[in-house]
């Protein structure tokens, strides 16, 4: 099976990106299927201003997925920007995407309700610069965090009406979503997200950590009495990172009364450090020093792909 996913390098990944996606990226890869991962350069300019912070991130992001145990002589992990072709293809998509299509998307409608002023174009056709990412290499399967189920679909819709003007040129992707998983909430309930600043990181100082993990919000009750268990950040997290046995204990810890939120937070940060212990320690062995090689590597490896495809897309639009 063909995979393709994606990751913005918009700042650092969080937990979230780390259970919605980059877990099953890996996963995909172990199990022999044959794999794109796109570090989306192109797409992190619509929020971010700054050349240094991207050129940081970008390869943080890159980093972070090897300490992961991504490995690029199994999947192919490369910068967007490093095929041109990307935001070529977009812009021939764009012209048969249609405007309504576009805003219907959740993260644009958002934007326009906020009475948002600094919306830009990008971000309006941000859609279609995935579906290019995604058609270019025709997967069978597009795994992504539950957030990005409306992108991928607008993707099919992108692929039908070009094969509908063009004759049968892309494949249609489904998403793959994982359903334990969900949305990740982050420290103030919302969902985990860059842009909200209520991020959990993997890879940050044991300190950072602390204080992330410390700032969740938790309902106002007195020690003695019993936590609620409904609702609640902490349990929701540490779920996804302990055994049934495990949760449960906590569970009844916060069913006795007396323990504490405090108490309950200490327990999650211990578990995220001790799930992370390997690729954290593997992370502080990488420098950037080599990485230019596997990114152009993997850039090479998909290079040949798209050029197979956009052979196909200028054939079939007469732009040949
Ligand atoms: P992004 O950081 O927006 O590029 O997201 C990269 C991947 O992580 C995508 O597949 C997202 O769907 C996934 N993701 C981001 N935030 C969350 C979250 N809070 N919960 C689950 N998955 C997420
Ligand atoms: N929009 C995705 C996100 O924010 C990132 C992305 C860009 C992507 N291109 C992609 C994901 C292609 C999967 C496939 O998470």
């Amino acid at each position: 099976m063909r995979i393709v996913s994606g990751i913005q390098p918009s700042g650092r990944p969080h937990i979230g990106n780390y259970l919605g996606a980059m877990r099953q990226h890996v996963a995909l890869q172990e199990a022999g299927e044959d794999c794109l991962y796109i570090v989306v350069d192109y797409h992190a300019l619509t929020s971010l201003r700054n050349g240094e912070d991207l050129k940081r991130y970008r390869e943080g992001v890159a980093l972070d997925y090897l300490a992961l145990g991504l490995d690029p002589n199994k999947a192919i992990l490369f910068y967007q920007s490093d095929l041109p072709q990307h935001a070529e293809l977009a812009w021939i998509l764009g012209t048969v995407a249609p405007h309504a299509l576009l805003e219907r998307a959740h993260a644009w409608k958002d934007a326009v309700e906020k009475g948002n002023r600094d919306m830009n174009v990008g971000l309006f056709t941000y859609p279609v610069l995935m579906a290019a990412d995604i058609l270019m290499y025709n997967p069978d399967i597009v795994p992504v965090g539950a957030d990005q189920k409306q992108n991928v679909e607008m993707t099919r819709d992108i692929a039908e009406k070009f094969n509908h003007y063009y004759g049968e040129t892309f494949k249609l992707p489904e998403p793959q979503i994982s359903k334990e998983v969900g949305t990740i909430l982050g420290t103030d309930g919302r969902k985990m997200s860059k842009s909200y600043g209520n991020t959990i990181g993997i890879f940050e100082d044991e300190d950072v950590l602390k204080k992330q993990v410390m700032g969740i919000k938790t309902a106002t009750i007195d020690l003695k009495d019993p936590m609620p268990i409904e609702n609640d950040i902490i349990l929701s997290l540490y779920e996804q990172f302990s055994s049934s046995q495990e949760l449960d204990e906590l569970k009844s810890n916060y069913a006795a009364g007396g323990f504490g939120y405090g108490s309950a937070k200490k327990a999650l940060l211990k578990k995220l450090l001790e799930s992370f212990a390997e690729a954290r320690e593997k992370r502080t062995q990488f420098n950037t020093k080599n990485l230019g090689e596997i990114m152009a590597m993997g850039a090479e490896k998909a290079q040949k792909l798209a050029n197979i495809t956009m052979d196909l897309v200028y054939k079939n639009t007469g732009l040949y």
